[in-house]
């Protein structure tokens, strides 16, 4: 039987990582996949993160199953730490949430979901969106449209073009927004601009669909949830999913949550236990450790305070290469312009290359970005930089 499956092409960005570890060259520079490196490129295991392992690994007396939602102390820290303590949809108790393993299963979960409650939505995606979205989100059947997002001359988001396709986007439409840190663009949406759309959306009566993978990355902590926050204030319903991944380095430990905001408090079991009955379907339970450590950084004062810490190096230390970079370049005496990267945020950004120019930073830089020219700002360091900025100096002569 199985002799009848062909072999896939590698996945676009993973297929990359591996090719670059198979790559021997020294001054090769990995910055492919949307992992946060250190100065040594690097990506550790957080300080938080490491005295919180301490801690459970010590108080851990069994490993019967947890709940499949997850300890109410974890969904109720996650709450706060998404919505904020004193949100009113947490107060009205109008906000399911449940554990899930990590940001894909999340939205697996949530599109899941979104068909059991109609079958015939549609979910509308940026142009340009993560590349993973679509299989996560299509191979649960749900039908995906497209909306502009990003102006790749002024390096922004093209919001007039955006507003007026989802003019489109109706009751039993959800629209997937990044919560900030867009991937792969890096160009993010202003407060005003989130509510613009929230007024859109109060109009046409579309469900905001939020993917948060990158919280604290972007401007703070509170400040990248401000969309998430504004949204599910005035809106009856919003459906958030969330990712650890990034901003507790967890990468390999698939922690996550889904929320779904619902207009009246008598909703929520209900769409706790669909949720829940949709993910016995597939993985039964989440994995506990991941979820395990989250929760006691984020009910540990001390670890709180230390995580917060290294979230804010982390997002400085990315904001630092951003201007590293762009004024690198500019000191070679470049003449294209790469001062738009000190405006993105988060991680990613488009070096707006030639697919043939990304295809020679590999062959003959062994400089590894994704074919539409992403780049993950967090690869470069100190160390790597002058390299970089050659390679790419060089190759947008071409
Ligand atoms: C990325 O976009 O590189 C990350 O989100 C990692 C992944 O799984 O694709």
């Amino acid at each position: 039987m199985f002799e009848t499956l062909p072999t896939l092409v590698p996945d676009p960005i993973l297929g990359l990582v591996a090719e670059c570890k198979r790559d021997n060259n020294p001054n090769k520079i990995d910055l492919s996949v949307g992992v946060y490196k250190d100065e040594s490129n690097h990506t550790p295991v957080m300080a938080a993160v490491r005295e919180a392992q301490i801690r459970y690994l010590e108080s851990e007396t069994s490993k019967v199953y947890q709940p499949p939602g997850g300890t109410e102390n974890f969904i109720g820290k996650v709450n706060e730490l998404i919505f904020g303590e004193s949100h009113p949809a947490l107060k009205d108790n109008r906000i399911a949430t449940v554990q899930a393993t990590g940001g894909c299963a999340s939205l697996h979960l949530a599109a899941k979901l979104i068909m059991r409650a109609n079958p015939d939505a549609k979910v509308w995606l940026s142009d340009p969106s993560w590349p993973n979205h679509f299989p996560l989100l299509s191979s649960t059947g749900i039908n995906i449209e497209l909306y502009p997002y990003y102006d790749s001359e002024s390096h922004s988001v093209s919001f007039d073009k955006m507003v007026s396709t989802l003019e489109n986007a109706g009751a039993g439409d959800l629209v997937l927004i990044h919560a900030s840190c867009h991937n792969p663009c890096g160009a993010d949406l202003t407060k005003e601009q989130w509510r613009i759309l929230t007024e859109l959306a109060q109009k046409n009566g579309f469900v905001p669909f939020i993917d948060m993978a990158y919280q604290g990355f972007g401007l703070s902590l509170d400040d990248d949830a401000y969309g998430i926050r504004y949204m599910s204030e005035h809106l009856p319903e919003v459906v958030v999913c969330n990712s650890f991944s990034k901003n507790f380095g967890l990468y390999r430990e698939r922690a996550g949550s889904l929320s779904v905001v619902v207009s009246d408090a008598q909703q929520t079991p209900t769409v706790m236990n669909q949720a829940l009955n949709v993910a016995r379907g597939i993985y039964s339970m989440p994995p506990a450790h991941g979820a395990a450590l989250v929760e006691t950084v984020l009910s540990n004062p001390d670890l709180r305070d230390m995580w917060h810490s290294e979230v804010n190096a982390m997002r400085e230390r990315i904001v630092a290469m951003r201007s590293a970079l762009a004024d690198g370049i500019a000191a070679l005496g470049c003449d294209r312009d790469f001062s738009f990267i000190k405006q993105q945020f988060g991680m990613f950004s488009f070096l707006g290359l030639t697919e043939t120019q990304v295809d020679r930073l590999k062959t003959d830089y062994s400089v590894y970005i994704i074919k539409s020219s992403r780049i993950s700002v967090a690869g470069i360091n100190p160390g790597n930089l002058p390299y970089l900025c050659r390679a790419v100096s060089e190759v947008v002569k071409l």
